[in-house]
């Protein structure tokens, strides 16, 4: 095992602070087997962002380029968490030049560019470097209990899925101009949060084995440019100047998954929805649902006893819940916590891997860069449905 890590972070945008934060974090979660983390470089093209972020969150120092990072020797470990359409040549340059990268999702803005990263990625596992993506959803403790429970039985197998990832930061016509605007049909809201929810289902039902009813829809064309940069869904000052949207504002689909079927539906114009990814899994032996505006509970419903009394009950997480004894300070049932916490066991589970931890003591491993290219290509299917009148397209 190597003696330290040294990590950066690309990106100091709205999800690249929660990657900083979560490598901050990682080695005071459970028992203290990770090799000394160093906080070594936040790379951002803005440097302001760039010298804030690495202030706010202790790390050493910021550069203004990936390639300066791809070139020191200080760094093993590296996220990306930039717009979609930069993550290729990133993380090519990053693989290229040694580094272990974690990379968000979705994988790329096309599926062309995902299969080719696939394809550095598994060259560069072969010299000893990992490329591993986030799907930060999988390590939500409510929807890992969730699937648990269906995987042992309690609630066995699902018999139908319906999720939603509903979010508003587009609901404004004033909501400025950014790069989630920008790309081809499917790389709006179903990339952007269809990505999470489509992993999310596949993660409790099995892989998809085709979509149908595919809708995409714009509902703003136009947005303003904003003033100055801006990071994330911010609500920054614009100008009188504005630009075509290119993509979805909303999107849904039927899906047939390994286990049965569902319905899926994500927006970024849902006002009042600021975060809202919320299911329910209909099983065997009865239900159960999860939504992100209560992370530190799910509601279970098991098809037993009288029905006069029986019904959906509120089970709050704790320690006895996947990722909570000692992934939380203070880990005691009802303390709360949220998507934050995701980001620290995503980074964990990705410092274990590199630093070589057996996979049965360690967290459950990132996803490859395949199971990215196969997320993508559920996105680009439904994408395909929605330009042929919502035809039935195979995997
Ligand atoms: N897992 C999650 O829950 C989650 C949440 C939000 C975003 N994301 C993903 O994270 C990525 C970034 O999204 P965001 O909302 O943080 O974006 P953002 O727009 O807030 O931040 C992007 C940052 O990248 C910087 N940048 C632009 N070009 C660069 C370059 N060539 N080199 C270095 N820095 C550059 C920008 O200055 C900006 O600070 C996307 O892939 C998105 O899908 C994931």
């Amino acid at each position: 095992m190597p003696e330290s890590l040294g990590v950066a972070v690309i990106g100091a945008g709205m999800a690249g602070k929660a990657h900083a934060a979560a490598y901050r974090t990682a080695s005071a979660l459970y028992q203290p087997t990770l090799p000394d983390v160093r906080l070594v470089s936040i790379g951002d093209v803005n440097a302001e962002f760039g010298r804030a972020a690495a202030r706010r969150f202790g790390y050493e120092r910021h550069d203004a380029s990936w390639e300066a990072i791809a070139e020191a020797d200080d760094i093993d470990v590296v996220s990306v968490v930039i717009a979609n359409s930069l993550h290729r040549e990133v993380v090519e340059g990053l693989l290229a030049a040694g580094k272990h990268v974690l990379c968000e999702k979705p994988l790329s803005d096309s599926l062309e560019d995902a299969r080719a990263m696939a394809e550095a990625a598994r060259a560069a596992e072969s010299r000893g470097n990992l490329a591993r993506i986030g799907f930060t959803y999988r390590r939500t403790p409510g929807i890992a209990a969730i699937r648990e429970l269906i995987q042992d039985g309690t609630l066995g197998r699902p018999l139908h899925f319906s999720g939603r990832y509903w979010t508003d930061y587009g609901c404004r016509p004033d909501a400025p101009m950014s790069w989630r605007y920008k790309g081809a049909p499917g790389s709006g809201a179903l990339a952007d949060v269809g990505s999470h929810l489509a992993y999310v289902g596949e993660f409790l039902c099995g892989d998809i084995q085709s979509v149908s009813g595919g809708q995409l829809s714009t509902a703003i064309a136009k947005r303003p440019l904003p003033l100055g940069a801006v990071m994330g869904h911010d609500h920054a000052a614009v100008s009188d100047q504005f630009e075509a949207v290119e993509n979805d504002d909303v999107a849904s689909f039927s899906a047939e998954f390994a286990q049965c079927i569902g319905s899926l539906s994500v927006s970024r114009v849902a006002a009042g929805h600021a975060n809202s990814l919320m299911f329910e899994v209909f099983c065997e032996n009865g239900a159960a649902l999860f939504d992100q505006r209560r992370p530190s509970e799910i509601g279970l419903f098991l098809s037993e006893g009288g029905s006069a009394q029986n019904g959906y009950r509120q089970v709050i997480l704790g320690p006895e819940h996947p990722y909570l004894a000692g992934g939380l300070p203070m880990d005691a049932p009802s303390v709360g916590f949220g998507q934050n916490e995701a980001f620290a066991y995503q980074a964990r589970a990705f410092l274990e891997e590199v630093a070589g931890l057996p996979e049965a003591e360690s967290l459950p491993r990132c996803a490859t860069l395949d199971e990215g290219v196969r997320n993508m290509e559920v996105l680009a299917a439904v994408a395909e449905s929605a330009q042929s009148n919502g035809k039935k397209v195979s995997l």
